[in-house]
């Protein structure tokens, strides 16, 4: 199962460092591909010479390398890997993680990483019952790493407890496990569309809304983590993708995105419509900017833009899936489920604007998500990763 597969192992300031030189032997013997990356701590317990030679590369520690200058990019790593293995993850490290404190090339690493990351804690007993450690691994669980629970015994303190680092046969287990298991997306080609529309009034004025993009863009992610490969349509926003698997196309308008979004569709196994896009454009644009001085009052003419959703639901075959969104401020629940059979989705996500904290542009939504079949499912507030994870998890069952 760890044949071909590419692993950072990360390395941090713990007396079970040097448990991390077996971990190497076992996973390059499984045919894995084994990068180290250690905080500048970890090499005071296990030398770079050890590491480097077990895993057949030179160890990486530094933002740049020391002898020749060159930038050691965490962004391509965090890329090729098929996994991230933190271990052992100490006290500190699991704190920057789940802070995002990037102080070092091993958190760099860690937050550039779209692959999956196992995490196994090393420490004393008390140090991991600390209510402060406890809550960072929940954050950390919260944005779907996996914890490798540490076992109890003897620890470098003689005390005895929880907080030994797992032992490196049953952290490869985990790691074989977890690559055994088929994706529940694997191979499944998903549509989504995301951000606002700008509808040109004239070369400088646009009709557009608040939709930042980020909701849209959480979906693509948790589709590509899942297995599946995304198109994802754009609208004007200040986001960016790096994974190999999501294939992003920059449009501005609705009858742009109308175009790519209707071409696309044949190809794919779902859709997933979040953009917020323009039901009306301005009938004839201005080719040159309008002056204040022309006109004392201003009244555009809007026609109505193509209803992408709408289109995909008249063009959808057996077997595929269109899911949509409504953005709603009154009459929630009715009005979801009218657009739901409207435009013939198989599923639609309520989120209203009188909820605190839904909506756009904030890191969080509150959703509720009503099926075909009339089932109804309310989520509380969360942030948009784990609203999208709730999402694509309805959609995985129904695919
Ligand atoms: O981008 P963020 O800042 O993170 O905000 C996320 C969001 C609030 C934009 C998102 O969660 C959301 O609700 N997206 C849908 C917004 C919307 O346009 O809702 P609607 O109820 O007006 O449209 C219903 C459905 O039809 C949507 O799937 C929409 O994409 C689609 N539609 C609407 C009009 C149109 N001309 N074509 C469409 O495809």
């Amino acid at each position: 199962m760890l044949k071909g597969k590419n692993i950072i192992l990360g390395i941090t300031g713990s007396i079970a460092a040097y448990k991390a030189a077996y971990l190497i032997r076992a996973l390059v013997k499984k045919g894995a591909e084994v990068q180290v990356v250690i905080t500048p701590a970890g090499k005071e317990f296990i030398t770079p010479l050890t590491l480097s030679t077990l895993s057949r590369k030179p160890v990486i520690s530094e933002f740049f390398s020391n002898r020749d200058g060159t930038w050691n990019s965490h962004v391509d790593l965090g890329l090729w890997a098929d996994a991230m293995l933190v271990a052992p993850a100490s006290v500190s490290t699991i704190g920057k993680m789940a802070n995002g404190i990037a102080d070092n090339m091993l958190i760099t690493t860690y937050l550039s990483c779209k692959a999956p990351v196992f995490v196994a804690p090393a420490m004393d007993l008390d140090m991991f019952a600390h209510p402060a450690t406890q809550q960072n691994i929940e954050r950390l669980r919260a944005f779907g790493n996996h914890i490798i629970e540490p076992g109890v015994g003897e620890l470098a303190s003689e005390l005895i407890g929880k907080g030994r680092m797992e032992e490196p046969e049953v952290i490869v287990k985990v790691l074989e496990d977890f690559f055994s298991v088929k994706q529940p997306l694997e191979k499944k080609r998903i549509l989504i569309t995301a951000g606002p529309t700008y509808e040109k009034i004239d070369p400088v004025r646009f009709i557009g809304n608040y939709s930042s993009g980020k909701m849209g863009f959480a979906l693509a992610e948790a589709c590509t983590r899942q297995g599946a490969e995304v198109t994802l349509v754009a609208g004007p926003v200040a986001m960016s993708v790096t994974h190999p698997f999501i294939r992003r196309i920059d449009v501005e308008s609705a009858e742009e995105m109308f175009q790519v979004a209707t071409r696309q569709f044949p190809g794919m196994d779902a859709a997933i419509l979040c953009a917020a896009v323009a039901d009306y454009r301005p009938s004839q644009p201005s080719g040159e900017k309008i002056k204040r001085e022309q006109q004392e009052e201003m009244l555009l003419k809007l026609v109505p833009n193509p209803d992408i959703a709408a289109s995909l639901g008249a063009l959808k075959q057996p077997g595929q899936l269109l899911v949509g969104f409504a953005l709603e401020t009154n009459n929630e629940l009715e009005n979801a489920r009218g657009k739901l059979q409207r435009k013939n989705l198989d599923l639609i996500v309520l989120n209203s604007l009188r909820e605190e904290g839904a909506g756009f542009q904030g890191d969080t939504n509150k959703i509720t998500l009503i099926d075909k079949e009339g089932n109804v499912t309310a989520f509380p507030l969360k942030n948009k990763q784990e609203v999208a994870g709730d999402i694509i998890n309805k959609l995985a069952t129904l695919l």
